[in-house]
């Protein structure tokens, strides 16, 4: 039996910026946040990331890695960066999957793995009201 759709959490927001090491000094000296993340390569999806860790959620810094990544469009139109996606917490991806499909959302990938090991989709922009939305299933404790 296919459990009903819950939503979770709110795990972070994604924010591009043309520079993920200057985003996160910025959070560094104007927020004095501390718990920060190395910096991370994640060549197959075109992006480089750095987490800004607050007591609930987190902030996705997002630079584009390759002439071929999916934010240098958004950076284009936003050259100092901006929202570009929010990221929900899920049970099961394909569930959640299947869900959006019959209620008419497009799912804009198969699930794959994203920059925090664990299955992803994206929903469409135009069927969501204007925002990127990501569904990832829930990460383990250990790297949430
Ligand atoms: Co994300």
């Amino acid at each position: 039996m296919i459990e009903n759709f819950k939503l979770g959490p709110i795990n972070h927001v994604g924010v591009a910026v043309p520079d993920v090491l200057a985003a996160a000094d910025m959070y560094r000296r104007v927020f004095n946040a501390t718990d920060i993340s190395d910096l991370l390569e994640l060549p197959e999806q075109g992006v480089k990331v750095i987490f800004v860790n607050t007591p609930a959620g987190q902030v996705e810094l997002i630079e584009p890695l390759g002439a071929k990544s999916p934010i240098n469009k958004f950076l284009e139109k936003n050259p100092l960066g901006g929202q570009h996606h929010l990221c929900f917490e899920v049970a099961n991806i394909h569930n959640a999957k299947a869900e959006m499909e019959a209620k008419g959302v497009r799912v804009l990938n198969e699930p794959r793995i994203g920059a925090h090991g664990t299955l992803i989709i994206f929903l469409h922009p135009k069927d969501m009201g204007g925002v990127l939305i990501e569904l990832m299933e829930t990460p383990e404790p250990d790297h949430a």
